[in-house]
């Protein structure tokens, strides 16, 4: 395959599209837009968001020590984007947007009702690099949308409709079709 090269630069996808909620001490809510965010450890299970130091959302996990990364559905492109246009500083963003909050269970920042996968985090380090940091969370409590879910367990992610970001291209997609099984395709590959 043929390759141009792009240089150092932050090129890559698929990302997610996440909603990271927040409150301050003063009990003020924020909504942030985070693509930079991922499962980092099985055990303790622990996510990470890689935050711009200048953002309110880093300034409010420090007040509070928590956050909710929420899966952002295709439906919501509109709203997502405009939470990583304008700063909680500038615009009450759960007004501008008509989101609904709604209490977690472990934490006291709030699940976005409209979001189907909320994962509630406590704060438990940060990694320096640059103008980021690296904001670890212990995952305590993730909440699923129910209808996602049959009778037998079996879990329809269609349901979930995640919205995909393309980095570097600015463009946000849909999930698309499954292609394969995972820990299981690769097996046809063992000889023997
Ligand atoms: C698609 C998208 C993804 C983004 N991902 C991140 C990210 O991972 N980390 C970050 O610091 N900023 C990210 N941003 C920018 C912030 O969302 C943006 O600066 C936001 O206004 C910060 O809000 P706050 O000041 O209320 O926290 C992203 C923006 C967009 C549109």
């Amino acid at each position: 395959m043929e390759k141009k090269q792009l240089g150092p630069c932050v090129t890559f996808f698929p990302q997610p599209t996440t909603l990271v909620s927040t409150v301050g001490a003063d009990g003020s809510f924020d909504l942030m837009t985070a693509s930079w965010a991922g499962i980092l450890s099985k055990t303790p299970p622990t996510m990470g968001v890689s935050l711009n130091k200048g953002r309110r959302t880093y300034e409010l996990i420090r007040e509070t020590g928590c956050f909710v990364v929420n899966m952002v559905p295709a439906s919501l492109a509109v709203e997502a984007d405009f939470c990583g246009l304008k700063s909680g500083r500038d615009f009450d963003k759960v007004k501008e947007t008509g989101l609904t909050l709604s209490p977690a269970t472990h934490v006291a920042a709030p699940l976005i009702v409209e979001c189907p996968l909320n994962i509630e985090c406590r704060y438990t380090g940060e990694l320096e690099l640059g103008d980021y940091r690296v904001v670890l969370g212990e995952i305590l409590e993730i909440h699923a949308a129910a209808k996602a879910f049959g009778e037998d367990g079996s879990m329809d992610t269609r349901q979930f409709d995640p919205l995909v970001y393309l980095g570097g291209i600015r463009q946000y997609w849909g999930l698309g079709e499954k292609v394969a099984d995972a820990y299981r395709d690769g097996l046809s590959l063992v000889k023997g």
